[in-house]
C-alpha cells in the first residue's frame, strides 16, 4: 500500500503511472522544478556528495534511506501517508460526514490558496537559505542545512501534486507560479513576509528553523486535520520530515548557547563585549535573534480576529492542530475573550479567534527550548535568562499591527520605541559582528568557535564523519 516505486521518473506511493494526464502534466513541471533547484537552490556544491536521507516509504518506522547522494539527484516524490479506512470530517459543520476525496466545488478556490500559500513557503525557505554552505560552522552542519533543502524541495512537490491532481488548469498555473515567485524579489516576491526576510548568517537559520519551521509544524497539523483527504495524507507524511527542521534550530541554539558559556567560564564574566572578543555570541544579541524571528513568525498565523479561518474551519477545510484533544470540535457557541491594544476586552466568537488559539499553543510549544537553554544558564551560575517576546511586539497583522509595544508586551511611546528598537532586534552592528563570526569550516568533526559540536552524528554516525564530500 505504502511501497514506493523508485522505477518511475517521479517515485510516488500514488499511482501516478495510473493517470496518463497527471503523470504527463508531472513530468512537464519536474524539469521546470530542476531548472529552479539549479538556478535558486544552494549555491554551489551540485557536484558534492552529501550524507541525505531520502523518503522510501511512509511507515514510521524505517521510512528513510541514507547515502551519500549528489543534490541534484535527490530523488524528489510525492509521498501521501496510508489512507484512514472510513475517515470522517473530525470538527465544524459537516463533522461526522465523510471526507472528501475531491474538492467540493464551493470551497475550490480557498483550498487552492490555502494549499498555495502553504507550497509557496517551501520553495522560498532554499531561496532564503542557498547562500549559508558557504559559511557553514562544521561539515555536519553542512548536511543538515542541505537535508532541509531537498526536503523543503520535496514538500514543493507534495503541494505541487495535489494543484496538478485535484485543481485542473488554475493548479497547473499556479504550480508554474510557485517556481516563478522568489525570495525577496521586489517585482514578484514570496507570500509571506517571513519568507522574503534575507538569510545570511547561521544564527538566522537556526532561528529560522526553530520559530518558522514551527509555524510549518502547526498549518501542517491544522492541514492533517482537513476534510480534503488527500491533503490531510500529504501534510502528515511531511510533518514526519519537519520534525529534523525543528532540531536543527533547537540544537543549534542549545550548541551556541553552549559555547557562549564555556567563553563565560574561561573569561570569568559575562561581559558581552569580552565574550565578543573571544569570538562568540553574548546572550544578549542570541536574545535579539529570538525576538526577530519569533515575532516575525508570529505573524505568520494572521490576525487575531478572523472570518477566514472561521470558514475554513466550519466548512471542514482546516482544523485546529491536534483537534481531538478538544471538547467542542464545532465552536458554533463558544466565545474567545481578546484584549485589544486600547485595554478593552472584547469577545470574540470562537470560530473568528482560531488564528490566536493557534498562535497561543504555538507559543507554548516554543518555550520547550526556552526551558532547556535556560536550565544550561542557571546550570552555569549566571542570572541571564531568554525570553520569547510578547505576541503583541513588533506586529505587522492584526490589532497590534503597528502599535508601539516594548517586547514585554507594554505600551509605550512611539518616539521610546523606535529608540529602544535597535535594543531589542539585531542593529546593523550586531548583524556585522554576527557576519564577521561565519567562516567557513569543512574539516569533517572541527566546529566554528561560535558553536560547541553535536552530542551525537546523524544516523549513529560519528560527529566527525566526512557527511559532505567536495570534490
Ligand atoms: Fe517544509
Ligand atoms: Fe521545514
Amino acid at each position: 500500500m505504502s511501497a514506493i516505486n523508485y522505477a518511475e521518473k517521479i517515485p510516488n506511493n500514488v499511482d501516478i503511472g495510473g493517470d496518463r494526464t497527471l503523470q504527463r502534466a508531472l513530468e512537464h513541471w519536474q524539469p521546470h522544478f530542476l531548472q529552479w533547484w539549479q538556478e535558486m537552490g544552494p549555491s554551489d556544491f551540485k557536484s558534492a556528495d552529501v550524507y541525505l536521507r531520502t523518503a522510501i516509504s511512509v511507515d514510521a518506522q524505517g521510512w528513510a534511506h541514507y547515502g551519500a547522494t549528489k543534490m541534484p539527484d535527490y530523488r524528489w516524490g510525492i509521498f501521501l501517508a496510508d489512507a484512514v479506512p472510513e475517515r470522517k470530517i473530525g470538527f465544524g459543520d459537516a463533522m461526522g460526514q465523510p471526507v472528501w476525496q475531491q474538492v467540493p466545488g464551493e470551497y475550490r478556490s480557498t483550498l487552492r490558496r490555502l494549499i498555495v500559500t502553504q507550497g509557496d513557503t517551501e520553495p522560498a525557505s532554499v531561496e532564503q537559505q542557498r547562500l549559508l554552505g558557504h559559511t557553514c560552522p562544521s561539515m555536519y552542519d553542512l548536511r543538515n542545512l542541505f537535508q532541509i533543502n531537498v526536503e523543503e524541495g520535496r514538500h514543493l512537490w507534495a503541494m505541487v501534486y495535489l494543484l496538478h491532481a485535484y485543481f485542473g488548469r488554475d493548479g497547473r498555473e499556479e504550480a508554474e507560479e510557485l517556481l516563478a515567485r522568489h525570495s525577496g524579489d521586489a517585482d514578484k516576491p514570496r507570500i509571506l513576509t517571513t519568507f522574503n526576510e534575507p538569510m545570511s548568517d547561521w544564527l538566522s537559520l537556526f532561528c529560522f528553523t526553530y520559530f518558522t519551521d514551527r509555524d510549518g509544524k502547526y498549518q501542517l497539523k491544522s492541514f492533517a486535520e482537513s476534510a480534503f483527504d488527500p491533503l490531510s495524507r500529504t501534510c502528515r507524511f511531511m510533518l514526519t520530515e519537519e520534525a529534523h527542521h525543528m532540531f536543527v534550530g533547537e540544537t543549534g541554539i542549545s550548541r551556541v548557547v553552549k559555547r557562549t558559556l564555556e567563553v563565560m567560564k574561561e573569561i570569568g564574566g559575562d561581559d558581552p563585549a569580552r565574550v565578543r572578543a573571544k569570538g562568540a555570541i553574548d546572550l544578549q544579541t542570541l536574545q535579539k535573534y529570538l525576538n526577530f524571528w519569533c515575532s516575525s513568525s508570529l505573524d505568520l498565523f494572521g490576525s487575531e480576529i478572523s472570518s477566514n479561518s472561521a470558514a475554513a474551519f466550519a466548512s471542514g477545510m482546516k482544523g485546529r492542530p491536534d483537534e481531538t484533544q478538544y471538547q467542542d470540535h464545532v465552536l458554533r457557541s463558544s466565545v474567545f475573550e481578546m484584549t485589544l491594544p486600547d485595554g478593552k476586552k472584547e469577545q470574540v466568537p470562537m470560530l473568528n479567534a482560531l488564528n490566536e488559539v493557534m498562535r497561543e499553543s504555538y507559543l507554548k510549544d516554543c518555550e520547550i527550548g526556552l526551558k532547556r537553554w535556560n536550565r544550561m544558564i542557571e546550570r552555569a551560575g549566571h542570572a541571564f535568562r531568554l525570553t520569547l517576546p510578547s505576541s503583541r511586539f513588533r506586529r505587522s497583522i492584526g490589532p497590534w499591527a503597528g502599535v508601539p509595544v516594548d517586547p514585554q508586551g507594554n505600551l509605550i511611546e512611539k518616539s521610546i520605541y523606535e529608540k529602544r528598537l535597535s535594543e531589542w532586534i539585531p542593529s546593523a552592528s550586531d548583524k556585522a559582528f554576527v557576519q564577521s563570526l561565519m567562516q567557513r569550516v569543512i574539516e569533517p568533526g572541527k566546529m566554528a568557535g561560535w558553536i560547541a559540536p553535536p552530542e551525537r552524528g546523524i544516523n549513529n554516525l560519528p560527529v566527525e564523519y566526512e557527511y559532505v564530500h567536495l570534490h
